[in-house]
C-alpha cells in the first residue's frame, strides 16, 4: 500500500498546529515539511524555528524536503530540529554522496530529491548507496510552490527509476511530489511510486480521510 505524505505547505500556516491535528486524523503517515531558500528555487517557506515549535505538536514522522542551495550544511540542524526523514535536491548538492551520507549517519531515511528537468543519469553513480529505507524524491511539478499541476512527462521516469532499481537490486522506495491527487496518485503507483506527496488536494478536501483512501487506492 503507498504511503501518504501531506505537505503542509498550502495549509493555514497561522495554525501549524490544527494544520497537524487534521493530517493525523486523515490517516496520512507523514507530514511533508518544504524548506526553500529564495535561492535555489524563488520562493521563502519556513525553516528550522518553525519546526523546533511544530515538532512537539505531532507524532506523526516529519518529511523534511530541502530546496536550499548547499543543504549539507543544514543536515545536522534539521535533525536537531525534529526531522525523520531528510531529502536534500540533486542539482543544489556540491557533493551528493557526502550529504546522502550524513543523513544516513544520523540514523534516519535519506531521500535524493531529482527535479523535472535532471536526467535520471546523475542518479545511477548514488544508487548503490541507497539503503531499503532510503528513497528517491522525484518532483512532478517545477519546486517552489504548491497547487500547480501534475507535469505527465515524469512519468516514465518513475517507471524507468523502478527499471534501475530492480536492475540493480535496490530496493528503495519512490516519493512523488508535486500535483498529485486522486487520478495523478493511480497513474504514479501504477508507474512505480510507493509514496506519495499531497498538498492542496489533501488539505483542500472536505474529507482528508477519504482524499488519503482515494490516494492509496482503496
Ligand atoms: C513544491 C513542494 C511540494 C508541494 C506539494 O515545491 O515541494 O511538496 O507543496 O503541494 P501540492 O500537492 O499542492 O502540489
Ligand atoms: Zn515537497
Amino acid at each position: 500500500m503507498a504511503l501518504i505524505s501531506a505537505s503542509i505547505l498550502n495549509g493555514d500556516l497561522a495554525h501549524l498546529a490544527d494544520v497537524a491535528e487534521t493530517v493525523r486524523r486523515s490517516g496520512a503517515d507523514a507530514l511533508h515539511y518544504d524548506v526553500m531558500d529564495g535561492c535555489f528555487v524563488d520562493n521563502l517557506s519556513f525553516g528550522l524555528p518553525v519546526l523546533e515549535r511544530l515538532r512537539p505538536c505531532t507524532k506523526l514522522p516529519i518529511d523534511v524536503h530541502l530546496m536550499i542551495q548547499d543543504p549539507l550544511r543544514f543536515v545536522e540542524r534539521f535533525i536537531r530540529a525534529g526531522a525523520d526523514l531528510l531529502s536534500f535536491h540533486i542539482e543544489s548538492s556540491s557533493d551528493p554522496a557526502q550529504t546522502l551520507r550524513a543523513v544516513q549517519q544520523s540514523g534516519i531515511p535519506a531521500g535524493i530529491a531529482v527535479s523535472p528537468d535532471t536526467p535520471l543519469t546523475l542518479l545511477q553513480p548514488l544508487l548503490p548507496l541507497l539503503r531499503p529505507e532510503d528513497f528517491v524524491l522525484l518532483m512532478t511539478v517545477q519546486p517552489g510552490l504548491g497547487g500547480q499541476s501534475f507535469i505527465p512527462g515524469v512519468l516514465p521516469k518513475i517507471r524507468r527509476l523502478r527499471e534501475m532499481f530492480a536492475d540493480a537490486g535496490i530496493t528503495a522506495h519512490i516519493e512523488v511530489d508535486g500535483g498529485i491527487n486522486e487520478i495523478t496518485s493511480a497513474q504514479c503507483r501504477e508507474a512505480g511510486a510507493d509514496y506519495l506527496v499531497a498538498g492542496s488536494y489533501l488539505l483542500g478536501s472536505a474529507s482528508p480521510a477519504e482524499a488519503v483512501r482515494l490516494l492509496r487506492g482503496l
